[in-house]
């Protein structure tokens, strides 16, 4: 019975360092007990471990504690040890409960849509296929990591210096200058957004509608206010509607996912892109580009990115955790002057640093040249992916319907007639088997787009291929 815990007591208030006596255990057992401090069912440290804590002989506790059970106040289990004893207006919460804290002193959870485990294939999933990661490569990458004589022991705040150094040399060679002294390595850009949420002056965040889900919902949690601006992926960004609505906002920080857009796949014009950064500049708010789908397909390097049209003035955030791992939770910012002092107080109260450990792990396989090996390899099989999910969809979906064609990242919009009730062709197909994100909660207000989000980097081919022969009859069914 090692395992059960017992509880701590104090022996020496009144004469620190002095020794404690039989008579002096006895007094604080039978204080606490009766105090309601010893739950009836409490363990007592055992004999020996309070002789050693004590510095005293084992017969001394040994007398002490024959005491407090002749008084009653604890009894001996065979083999198990000394407890308080049930007694009548004992204190109340019976052993090993404990108080529960109450429902009023937390804040409702967050909504977070998990990733459905229920055996249905999913249709509109982000992630890249599980069977197409680099699992092979990173375990190497950790082997070395581990064997190496200088492991790193602590931790730079900021994150491992060598990855900084990487991140910003990929990003330079990208057309995004920038240096490792303004690059901040993070729990995935996730961490990205709560940083740069958390330490605004201004907490009004804009962002597109529909937008980044759990973004949107991470906004609502650090900004008081929050204020959508309607993207249509099929015509463009309604540049007039948008400044109206952020000159009367007045907003703190624009969040917009550039290229490849979360859920519509939409990717900004050049135009567009000036536009905001002028926008910017006139009513005075801050700008986070989130670039989550890069280097997922070929040719999708589309540029200039935001921040390489405004360099400094905009925050840019990427992660290595879509492309690369889940599990990595890696992503990073590039920040500059105040914003960075900002942003890394920030993670520094929230987290101290970061898992170094793996920072090194994938300092490692960006330095061995395996993660441009192996996007090369994934590219080429995600092009493949992608080819063939838009000849589905042309093959399978009934006139009326349409989608984008985002030409990177991980997935694309595709939007129905308004007589298709998303829902009822949400339960069809479940029913066959696979699972549909309406993206619902993506929206700031009534959804001004009638679809959902299909993901093609996810499911091999044939099987994608499946899903949308079974949701293109269920539409048509529909129409
Ligand atoms: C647009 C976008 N940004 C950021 C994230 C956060 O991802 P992570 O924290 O894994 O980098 C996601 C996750 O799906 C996303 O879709």
């Amino acid at each position: 019975m090692r395992n059960v815990p017992y509880v701590a007591l104090r022996f020496g208030a009144e004469k620190p360092g002095a020794e404690v006596g039989a008579a002096r255990i006895v007094e604080v057992v039978a204080r606490e007990a009766e105090g309601g401090g010893l739950p009836p069912g409490t363990r007592l440290p055992p004999v020996r471990v309070l002789a050693h804590q004590l510095g005293i002989s084992k017969n001394t506790v040994q007398s002490a504690m024959d005491e407090l059970v002749a008084r009653g106040l604890l009894e001996s289990r065979r083999r198990l040890g000394l407890f308080a004893t049930r007694r009548e207006g004992g204190a109340p919460g019976a052993a090993g409960g404990g108080a529960r804290p109450s429902a009023a002193e937390f804040l409702p959870a967050a909504s977070v849509q998990a990733r459905p485990k229920n055996g249905r294939i999913p249709l509109s999933e982000v992630f890249i296929d599980p069977e197409l990661l680099p699992k092979d490569a990173l375990a190497k990458c950790f082997r070395r990591v581990l064997a190496r004589r200088g492991l790193e022991t602590y931790y730079d705040p900021k994150g491992y210096l060598p990855l900084r150094e990487a991140i910003a040399a990929r990003l330079s060679r990208h057309g995004i200058e920038t240096t490792a002294e303004e690059v901040l390595v993070t729990a995935g850009s996730q961490q990205v957004l709560d940083l740069v949420t958390r330490t605004l002056r201004r907490r009004v965040v804009a962002t597109e509608s529909p937008a980044y889900a759990i973004g949107k919902a991470l906004f609502s949690a650090n900004a008081p206010r929050t204020v959508g601006l309607p993207v249509d992926p099929f015509r463009g960004i309604d540049l007039d509607l948008w400044e109206r609505r952020l000159a009367a906002e007045k907003p703190g920080l624009l969040y917009v996912v550039s290229r490849f857009q979360n859920p519509t796949g939409y990717s900004y014009s050049s135009a567009e892109l000036k536009a905001l950064l002028r926008m910017s500049a006139k009513y005075g708010f801050g700008i986070l580009e989130d670039d989550w789908g890069s280097d997922m397909l070929s040719f999708s390097d589309y540029r200039p990115s935001l921040r390489a049209l405004g360099g400094s003035a905009v925050l840019y955030a990427n992660s290595f955790t879509k492309k690369v791992l889940p599990a990595l939770r890696l992503g990073y910012v590039v920040a500059g002057g105040p914003a960075m002092d900002a942003l890394l107080g920030a993670k520094r109260l929230a987290a101290l640093g970061g898992p170094v450990l793996l920072e090194q792990v994938l300092f490692e396989f960006l330095d061995r040249g395996y993660y441009d090996a192996y996007l090369r390899r994934t590219q080429a099989e995600l092009d493949a992916r992608y080819r063939r999910c838009l000849a589905a969809l042309r093959a399978s979906m009934p006139e009326g319907a349409r989608w984008t064609a985002p030409g990177g990242g991980p997935s694309l919009w595709v939007d129905l007639p308004r007589r298709v009730d998303l829902e009822k062709l949400k339960a069809a197909l479940e029913a066959k088997g696979f699972d549909l994100r309406l993206s619902q909660e993506a929206f700031f207000g009534v959804p001004h787009l009638h679809g959902f989000r299909l993901g093609y980097a996810f499911l091999p081919s044939k099987t994608l291929e499946r899903g949308i022969e079974v949701l293109g009859a269920e539409v048509k069914k529909r129409l």
